[in-house]
């Protein structure tokens, strides 16, 4: 919304949430997330065009277009619960918008959604109408956290999706043109409803596919002395399979890719076609098996046990330049490591102490839910412990484990870090960012994903 504001002078942009905490913060010098871009954006036009607000009723009563981005997080009870996403957000936006609505609007789907979400968002719109008239439409978003600004001012393609009756092309048109401001109108595509729906879950389904298919091949390269690396390099130039998406990682998070597959596994389930459910599960599950198979490695290194032995965490957002932790790898890592009695200490440049304990000790479903309805104060974990530098975190420890790809842990000073450790000292690189030879040399034995192992690792069991 900051970017269209932007883009967009003519326009006026509120941003509403009924969580007024969260206004305070847009409104303030310490917006509440990270993204690198951000800040100039909205100070370039808060105050202007871009204004943030509690008043939900107000302002969307006097919109001519509503954006809906609220969570829809996978169902944790119920009918479809692990899989199907719940709608609950959605459905009391939707009867919100119908309350307070007194001229014509169109209302955008900006969440992911199941496919044929908006013909049920639509009912519940003209059923409450009172006479108005309201065109849905489906304007999913591809941004990836960390680059969204630059993703947003030059995007591979904006998608509208709309009904194909003369008032759904007019209001498809109208959202068009709010674009065209600074995206190339052949890059703005324009479907059907259910096409743009599904197109955003397929694009996901696609991109996490890939990380799997290239983590699945992790596995065979450590057991063969092949070169992951090496591997993606030579397949990534074939242009149609192409270099992008194919680091190998200790597996994918993210606030996206899981929930939009099992929402896809589910809708085919739904459809009559489990063999396409279970064909996208697997890419789930092999992101499953690799976190597991990181531990596992990394007990079984470490004598198989690593009970009462410090292990240094470094990273713990879902990837690097975001203080994002939704479904980041290192929840499963970090749990694994603590369910075999480790001591860790954790280093994130940008996740907070808070945030992680509520990551560890807080379960899914309340981690799901909007803010101010989980739990105020998350239990303190005693094995864990959170320090503000990467050297801090290592001192003392049997083993670093590298769980985000942050910049700095490329160029950190790794003798010194050895210098202060236990004996053998071990890294466990989720990234593939250190450099693995550089480090041998030092005396670390390293392991890092995908690549030909150390003679350490050869002879210990890949399954602790
Ligand atoms: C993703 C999609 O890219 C975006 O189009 C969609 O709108 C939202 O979901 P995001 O979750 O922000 O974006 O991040 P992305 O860069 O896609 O990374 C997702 C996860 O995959 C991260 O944990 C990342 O570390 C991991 N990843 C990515 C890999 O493990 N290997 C890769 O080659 C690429």
């Amino acid at each position: 919304m900051a970017v269209i504001a932007l883009k967009c002078p003519d326009i006026e942009v509120v941003v509403v949430d009924i969580f007024e905490p969260r206004i305070i913060a847009w409104n303030s010098d310490h917006l509440p997330i990270y993204e690198p871009g951000l800040d100039d954006v909205v100070k370039q036009c808060r105050g202007k065009n871009l204004f943030f607000s509690k008043d939900v009723e107000k302002h969307v009563a006097e919109a001519d277009i509503v954006f809906v981005s609220v969570n829809t997080p996978t169902k944790t009870q119920g009918l479809g619960a692990g899989k199907a996403a719940d709608l609950a957000y959605w459905e009391s936006a939707a009867r919100m918008i119908a309350d307070v609505s007194k001229t014509d609007k169109i209302v955008v789907e900006k969440s992911t959604v199941p496919v044929k979400t908006a013909e049920a968002i639509e009912k519940i719109l003209t059923h409450n109408s009172k006479g108005i008239n309201f065109q849905i439409l489906s304007n999913p978003e591809f941004l990836a956290e960390g680059t969204a600004i630059q993703d947003l001012f030059n995007p591979d393609r904006v998608l509208i999706g709309g009904r194909e009756t003369p008032e759904g092309k007019k209001a498809i048109q109208a959202l068009k043109d709010v674009y065209a401001h600074w995206v190339p109108v052949e890059r703005i595509i324009c479907t059907n409803l259910w096409s743009a729906e599904l197109s955003k879950l397929a694009a996901n389904a696609f991109l996490a596919q890939r990380i799997s298919s290239v983590n699945a091949m992790s596995a065979l390269c450590e057991a063969t002395g092949a070169d992951v690396f090496q591997v993606s390099h030579a397949i990534g130039k074939d242009t149609r399979i192409g270099p992008k998406f194919l680091n190998a990682s200790v597996g994918f998070g993210g606030s996206c890719f899981q929930k939009d597959i099992l929402n896809l596994v589910y809708i085919c389930e739904c459809n009559g076609l489990p063999e396409v459910a279970s064909y996208w599960k697997q890419v789930v599950q092999v992101n499953e098996y690799q976190k597991t198979r990181f531990v596992n490695r990394m007990v079984s290194s470490m004598f198989n046990t690593v009970s009462g032995k410090k292990i240094a965490i470094l990273g713990f957002a879902f990837k690097k330049d975001t203080g994002d932790t939704r479904e980041t790898p290192a929840i499963g890592v970090c749990q694994g490591l603590l369910g075999d009695k480790a001591i860790l200490s954790i280093y994130d440049p940008q996740v907070s102490q808070e945030q992680i304990q509520r990551d560890l000790s807080m379960h899914k479903s309340e981690l799901d839910r909007p803010p101010h309805l989980q739990p105020a104060s998350p239990t303190a974990i005693k094995q864990v412990t959170f320090v503000w530098d990467a050297y801090e975190a290592a001192k003392g420890a049997h083993g670093i484990c590298i769980l985000t790809e942050w910049d700095e842990f490329k160029t950190l000073d790794y003798q010194k870090i050895y210098d202060d450790m236990q004996k053998p000292a071990f890294v466990f690189d989720g990234r593939n960012v250190v450099d693995v030879d550089k480090l041998r040399q030092i005396g670390f034995i390293v392991y890092s994903i995908g690549k030909p192992l150390d003679a350490w690792l050869k002879d210990m069991p890949a399954v602790a």
